[in-house]
């Protein structure tokens, strides 16, 4: 099972199909390819018929709405945005050096993509449906069955009204202008910008409005930030807070860690992501582990809700050398340095120093 990926995917499990993109493709392009996009996937990839498939707009509305993708398509303001996506489990396997993380796949930095997407707004529909001013919270539901889940359920997750009627959350039917792909949540999936990937619900079928969260169980119980001395299900009693917008972070794509370059100029490449509604402002980058740092020309577009690659020239002298980045976004806030300080029970958001190491010849 490969969901129409390209070859060179790093593939953490295939039932379900989890798998990252390579450092050489996220450093290859300011949009990541459909093909080498990653997949994160809790259950089987429903197959849904889209002529059948119908969105359900209920819980705290005036009106209830039963929409098919033709109504989408008809009766609300199509809209685009560039918009990063970033697993809460993106550079896990930074946590995981520090102490193991039983039952979590070790993502590495491409557990995170870029991509156009094109819908409608998540804030015209429930304006349509009347959403009441009692509804605080906004569930949203997809069609794939969890067996991870306890019970197992249907993925599921929330934001904030606030959130979900800002207009930047996207109902999304389209992926860099081709149809969205049944691995990314066809007929339609939701695009919450700024948010760690698992609030943006693939194969949506339903959005409820309600008082409190969603009690889904990848809501109330995973994607929690945990303290360290937690339990991994300490979930159960609510404990740790549900992850949101995510903090600022980045990686080094090109040289690979472990490699073995030639001593002058090298050229080090990487992403950087501010999450919620923050931008990146600088990226420092180090090639004597931190001491002194040169900063990166930052590269494509500045828009609000992608990433920016870099790029910086380091002049490497032979013998073995540790080299670091850390970004900078615009509430001035920088990756913290360890990620011993930052280990948490489940493994997520990872957003420590990059760090790479390489053997330098003369
Ligand atoms: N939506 C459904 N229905 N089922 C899922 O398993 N995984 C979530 C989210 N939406 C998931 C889902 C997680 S954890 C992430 S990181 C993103 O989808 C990944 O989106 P992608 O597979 O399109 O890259």
């Amino acid at each position: 099972m490969t969901a129409g990926k390209r070859p060179d995917m790093v593939v953490h499990s295939t039932a379900p199909y989890n798998a990252e993109t390579s450092r050489t493709a996220l450093a290859g392009s300011a949009l990541t390819s459909v093909d080498a996009f990653y997949v994160r996937n809790h259950g089987p990839i429903p197959e849904l018929d889209t002529e059948a498939w119908r969105l359900r707009i209920d819980g705290l509305v005036d009106s209830e709405l039963e929409l098919s993708l033709a109504d989408l398509r008809s009766q609300f303001a199509q809209r685009e945005s560039t918009v990063t996506l970033q697993c809460a489990g993106n550079r896990r396997s930074g946590l995981i050096a520090v102490r193991p993380i039983p039952g979590e796949a070790p993502w590495g930095p491409g557990a995170t993509g870029t991509a156009r997407w094109t819908g409608v707004a998540l804030r015209d529909v429930l304006t349509q449906a009347g959403i009441q001013d009692i509804a605080s919270h906004v569930e949203l539901r997809g069609a794939d069955r969890s067996e991870e889940a306890d019970p197992p359920q249907r993925f599921g997750a929330s934001i904030t009204r606030h959130k979900a009627l800002s207009g930047e959350v996207l109902l999304a039917w389209a992926m860099n202008g081709e149809p969205l792909p049944a691995a990314h949540g066809a007929p339609l999936r939701v695009i919450v910008p700024g948010y760690i990937g698992a609030r943006s619900v693939k194969w949506l079928t339903a959005v409820t409005a309600r008082r409190g969260p969603s009690e889904n169980f990848f809501q109330a119980r995973a994607y929690r930030l945990l303290p360290p001395d937690a339990p991994a299900d300490a979930g159960l009693a609510g404990e740790g807070v549900a992850l949101g917008a995510v903090g600022v972070n980045s990686d080094i794509l090109v040289p690979e860690d472990g490699a073995t370059v030639a001593g002058g100029e090298t050229e080090v490449l990487g992403y950087a992501f501010a999450g919620d509604d923050r931008h990146i402002i600088r990226v420092d980058v180090s090639s004597d582990g931190g001491q002194t740092w040169a900063q990166a020309e930052l590269l494509d577009a500045a828009t609000l809700w992608s990433w920016r690659r870099w790029r910086v020239s380091l002049h490497l002298v032979p013998g073995p050398a540790e080299v670091v980045a850390r970004a900078w976004d615009s509430a001035a806030s920088a990756q913290p340095a360890g990620a011993a300080e930052l280990w948490n029970p489940k493994g997520y958001v990872n957003n420590s120093w990059a760090r790479i190491r390489l053997n330098v010849c003369g």
